[in-house]
């Protein structure tokens, strides 16, 4: 699963592409290029290509490329959030009158999206439960599909879809698969290599890793549609300013050696979880008994860092211990350094609320950050009593 260009490893990648020492002062890291607009050598004669930030901006051109690079695209474009990548990518490439098959347990946002603004300009959208091929492959023939949408893991129920076998399925048709990997990351999974045509991020989350910076990406394989999403891009203007850029492309450089250990604090948090009696079940694909474990493994480097579980005592007691806990901070958001707790269907996913995508009310989600795995477990602890 490394990705490797010119022979490099993920690591390599991670800290070297885009980011060769400043050409003028020699510096290691990227300068914020914070400028709107820059001198051109004559009418027309730009510098290095560049003439005006929302166009392009040398700090995100580096993150651009180091994504590129880590998914194993041929383009990738930063965003000033994970929704604006969605926004944009999503009016690239539909159309009134399109249909899109989107996961029975999407996040809320991208639900919303299309939802309450998609389905008013007339793209519409069918919730399916992708990690079933066959209800995918259903869904495929009862109509024309211009794209089918995938979270693998979902969030927040953690369900895995498998993305070689619904790529086979999207290719018969001629509609695009779109995997949105923001929750195992491309260290952890690389879509484009199992058949993806594009892949979306909120870079938000784990390649920002530090919870300091809101941001998207898109990331994909065919020139062709990397082109129009830049047109797109720059026609709306969603963009990563150079700050944010620079913050995450520093986020990135560690991702790999964060991401090992958000894996093994998940996994044993995971074990704990299932064999404690106020735990009614636990939803983590490197658990033997997830429905998606083998697939995982098949295509994932590492299981990642999220967790969820139920809570025996019912909704009002996963709300309870949402508020008990010391070192998992009480917040929405996922993917940083520290560990948060959350109830999806009181905060995240709150906008699917009476919707089919509405999450379990005794649920809680876990981002289980990179502390100390003892103590992480016993805060956990004797937050469940
Ligand atoms: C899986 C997933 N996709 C997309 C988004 C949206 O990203 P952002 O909040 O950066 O707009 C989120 C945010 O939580 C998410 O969890």
């Amino acid at each position: 699963m490394t990705a490797r260009e010119g022979g490099q490893g993920f690591e390599t990648l991670a800290i070297h592409a885009g980011q060769e020492p400043d050409p003028v002062t020699g510096a290691v890291v990227p300068p914020i290029y914070q400028v709107s607009t820059y001198a051109q050598d004559g009418v027309g004669g730009r510098r290095g290509g560049y003439e005006y930030s929302r166009t392009a901006n040398p700090t995100r051109t580096a993150l651009e490329e180091c994504l590129a690079a880590l998914e194993g695209g041929t383009r990738a474009l930063a965003f000033a959030s994970g929704m604006a990548a969605e926004d944009c990518l999503l009016r690239t490439i539909c159309r009134p009158g399109d249909h899109v098959l989107i996961p029975h347990d999407a996040y809320g946002g991208t639900y919303r999206l299309f939802d309450k603004i998609l389905k008013p300009w007339q793209v519409g959208y069918s919730a399916v439960p992708v990690s079933d091929p066959e209800s995918v492959q259903k869904a495929l023939e009862q109509r024309p599909v211009r794209a089918v949408w995938v979270e693998t893991p979902t969030n927040p129920l953690l369900s895995i879809v498998d993305i070689t076998a619904v790529a086979r399925m999207c290719a018969d048709v001629g509609a695009l698969l779109v995997v949105d990997n923001t929750f195992a990351s491309p260290y952890l999974q690389n879509p484009l290599a199992l058949g993806a045509d594009a892949v979306v991020h909120s870079t938000t989350k784990y390649l920002g890793g530090h919870s300091d910076v809101v941001g998207g990406a898109v990331v994909v394989a065919e020139p062709e549609l990397g082109e129009r999403l830049a047109f797109y891009q720059n026609a709306t203007g969603g963009v990563a300013g150079p700050f944010d850029a620079w913050l995450t492309l520093r986020g990135i450089r560690t991702l790999a050696v964060r991401m090992d250990r958000h894996s093994n604090n998940a996994l044993r948090v995971a074990h704990m979880l299932a064999a404690h009696p106020a735990v009614a079940g636990v939803f983590y694909p490197g658990l033997p008994g997830h429905p998606g474990h083998e697939i995982a493994a098949k295509q994932m480097r590492g299981f990642g860092g999220m967790v969820s579980f139920r809570a025996r005592g019912g909704e009002e007691e996963a709300v309870a211990v949402c508020g008990r806990t010391r070192l998992f901070t009480l917040g929405e958001s996922l993917g940083g350094v520290e560990s948060l707790i959350e109830h999806p269907g009181r905060m995240t996913h709150a906008s699917a609320a009476g919707s089919p995508l509405e999450v379990p009310g005794d649920l809680v989600r876990l981002s289980v950050g990179i502390e100390s795995t003892d103590d992480l477990l016993e805060d956990l602890r004797s937050a469940l009593r």
